[in-house]
């Protein structure tokens, strides 16, 4: 084993700054009490900062995947039809939460690698009025393509259809304007962009998404929005909530509003530039297209010859860095470098080199991409 400091290179969850692990040691306190009223205000409005809203973003204690769930059960009636974009693991997942419920979903699925066409979405749009609602996947993890959302969202506002983001590994590292591109419901989760550990679901809902809820005849209990709402308008949740998690939000915010969300963002388009180029050198093949490739995580092909799982198990024995591999039919195929939130060069540069030099020795000559 190397005697190296654990690097966490995967995408989410991600390493935590000091003042965050210092905040999760925090005792606890009265989450009916005046300190978690404050707490939660102070949250709700660092995370309206980041999602760029005027509207209302609740705090669900639940990892993303609750917070998707959370949309189809609060936006939709069974049978309804939706569209679901998919372009890879992340969308597929989406759809299946969807169907589950009894909601009727129509799907664009683009092979791994893509990303999604707003003209496609378009076309579909125009060819079935029954649709209500658009599901998207901004970044799919997975893959680590980005998809153009503000063009995305041109598309299905001008349809006139409520638009579903999951924003899980983008919002807080990307520029994704909730208002401005007029996204009714982006959905992101904790230990991603806003390095904290996992456990708490972000959702930003628009008052058309409002609307739609208050006449959608889904079940729903724990994470029903209204309730939510009815809650955080009193300074506190329905049920018990996560509480060290917030104190750690509310420092993981502080820092993110200090930095600013524009340095933010820069940070990590510079870091997606370094990463690739960095890979590329290496002699790997890159996954996702320059033009639409992740700023926060970036996705390679493995060498032929070895599996993911061997790659990532020498870089992990040899230099004590953690690499993601790939998902559902790329997992043996694909390793993931994460670099989003508590992340800079000189945690990448590390990585870099030690793929460079495993690949270098890697008994068939890496393809170059
Ligand atoms: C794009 C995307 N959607 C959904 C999820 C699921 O989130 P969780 O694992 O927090 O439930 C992830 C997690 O990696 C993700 O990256």
């Amino acid at each position: 084993m190397s005697s190296r400091p654990l690097n966490l290179r995967t995408p989410g969850p991600t390493p935590l700054p000091p003042q965050v692990r210092e905040a999760l040691a925090r005792d606890m306190i009265n989450h009916r009490g005046p300190e978690f009223a404050e707490l939660i205000r102070e949250c709700t409005a660092g995370l309206k900062a980041i999602f760029q809203t005027q509207h209302d973003v609740l705090i669900l204690t639940c990892s993303g995947t609750g917070g998707l769930e959370s949309a189809v059960a609060n936006l939709l009636s069974p049978g309804e039809r939706i569209l679901v974009v998919s372009i890879g693991y992340f969308g597929d997942r989406f759809a299946q939460i969807a169907r589950m419920y009894g909601a009727d979903v129509q799907m664009l699925s683009y092979e791994w690698g893509q990303f999604a066409r707003p003209e496609d979405i378009a076309a579909r749009l125009e060819r079935d009025s029954r649709i209500t609602s658009v599901f998207v996947t901004h970044n799919d993890t997975s893959t680590g393509v980005m998809n153009d959302l503000e063009a995305i969202a041109r598309v299905v506002k001008g349809a006139g259809k409520l638009l579903v983001v999951d924003a899980i590994s983008s919002i807080g590292s990307v520029p994704l304007p909730v208002d401005a591109w007029g996204c009714d419901v982006v959905i992101t989760g904790s230990q991603k962009s806003f390095m904290i550990p996992p456990g708490l679901a972000f959702v930003s809902i628009s008052p058309a998404a409002w609307d739609k809820s208050r006449a959608a005849t889904m079940p729903r209990f724990y994470l029903d929005y209204a309730q939510a709402k009815r809650w955080a308008d009193k300074g506190t949740t329905p049920w018990t909530p996560a509480v060290s998690l917030f104190y750690a939000l509310r420092e993981s915010l502080r820092l993110m509003l200090a930095e600013g969300l524009e340095q933010i963002h820069a940070r990590h388009r510079r870091l997606r530039d370094y990463t690739r180029e960095g890979l590329r050198r290496a002699g790997v093949e890159l996954f996702a297209p320059d033009s639409h490739a992740s700023w926060t995580v970036t996705s390679a092909r493995v060498p032929d010859g070895m599996t993911s799982k061997e790659l990532r198990g020498r870089i992990r024995a040899e230099y004590n860095i953690v690499l993601a591999g790939g998902q559902g039919p790329y997992e043996e195929r694909l390793f993931r470098v994460g670099h989003l939130g508590y992340v800079a060069e000189a945690d990448l540069a590390p990585v870099l080199e030690a793929l460079a030099t495993v690949l270098g020795e890697a008994p068939a000559p890496a393809r170059v991409g």
